[in-house]
């Protein structure tokens, strides 16, 4: 099997959406045990307002005080010039910008349009001297406007291209695509932006993670987004639950993804006592 990249979402997605504040020591616990588990690229946190996910507002904190890996790439989430200069700032390795293919979503995640967001994003990726991932979020399902049709994903995924993101992470934020929809959506994405360009991030909701991954892997996708213990969720996004399991992908693609499922566990056991 080829080599499956795990970008792992536990420390940003997986504790976003916690009501109670979880002290900065045990998230910096959490990275370090995934890092010695073998997972190579983490979002470790975001650069985003606190008064929106004031959860993550300890966020340079917690790049202060990692042990950084080497060879592993520590990324964080920004949505304005504002959140990539606290991000330079704290020594990130990569940087994410993050949109969606529904106005409504996008209105309610960052305040602002499509187009809006990504004009924002324009300096960010001009000024970043670390490689930019986009998020396109709510690629199958909105909460808000229901099915997004292929056609709708496609211009939002080549004007992030159009700007210099270097990879896409494509979202289910609610768990709800099913596998045939993935390959729909891939039929027409691949032959634009390339399987080596691409990534999916499902979230589990429905249960449908595992068999979406399998599917968009036998399309020829080798990233894909995951967090440790299933946990997280948006805030913006009502009813979603976590990530796929990164044990989850584990089991599925076994050794390639270079992770210790034992070590794993561990890292998990971490922030279980903080999840609600
Ligand atoms: P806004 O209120 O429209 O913006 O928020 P603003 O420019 O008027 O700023 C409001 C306040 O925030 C100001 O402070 C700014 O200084 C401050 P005040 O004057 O009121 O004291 N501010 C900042 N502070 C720190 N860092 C910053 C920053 N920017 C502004 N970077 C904004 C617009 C984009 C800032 C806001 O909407 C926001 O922070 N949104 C973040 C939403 C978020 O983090 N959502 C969850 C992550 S996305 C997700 O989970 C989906 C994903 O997993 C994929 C998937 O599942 O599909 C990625
Ligand atoms: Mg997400």
């Amino acid at each position: 099997m080829s080599k499956v990249r795990l970008i792992e979402m536990g420390p940003r997605d997986g504790l976003q959406t916690e009501a109670k504040t979880i002290p900065t020591e045990v998230k910096v616990a959490f990275v370090d045990a995934l890092s010695a588990a073998g997972v190579d690229e983490i979002e470790v946190s975001s650069f985003v307002s606190p008064k929106w996910v004031p959860q993550l507002a300890d966020a340079a904190e917690v790049f202060a005080r990692i042990q950084r890996k080497p060879g592993v790439r520590y990324m964080a989430l920004v949505p304005n010039e504002a959140g990539l200069d606290r991000a330079l700032a704290a020594a990130v390795d990569k940087v994410a910008v993050f949109t969606a293919a529904s106005e409504s979503f996008t209105r309610k995640n960052i305040n602002a349009s499509i187009a809006e967001s990504i004009e924002r994003f324009r300096p960010v990726v001009q000024r970043s001297p670390v490689p930019v991932r986009g998020y396109v979020s709510t690629a199958w399902h909105c909460p808000y406007e229901g099915p997004i049709k292929p056609e709708a994903v496609l211009p939002v995924c080549e004007a992030l291209l159009e700007l210099g993101c270097t990879e896409l992470s494509i979202g289910d934020t609610i768990g709800k695509a099913v596998p045939d929809e993935v390959a729909r959506l891939l039929d027409v994405l691949l032959p634009v932006v390339g399987a080596d360009h691409l990534a999916m991030h499902f979230h589990d909701t429905f249960g449908h993670a595992v068999a979406n991954s399998a599917r968009a892997h036998a399309m020829g996708i080798t990233a894909f987004d995951s967090s440790a213990g299933g946990i997280g969720g948006c805030p913006f996004a009502p009813g979603a639950t976590g990530n796929v399991a990164t044990q989850a992908l584990v089991a599925l693609f076994g050794e390639s993804t270079g992770i210790d499922s034992t070590a794993l566990e561990g890292a998990s056991a971490i922030v279980r006592p903080w999840i609600s």
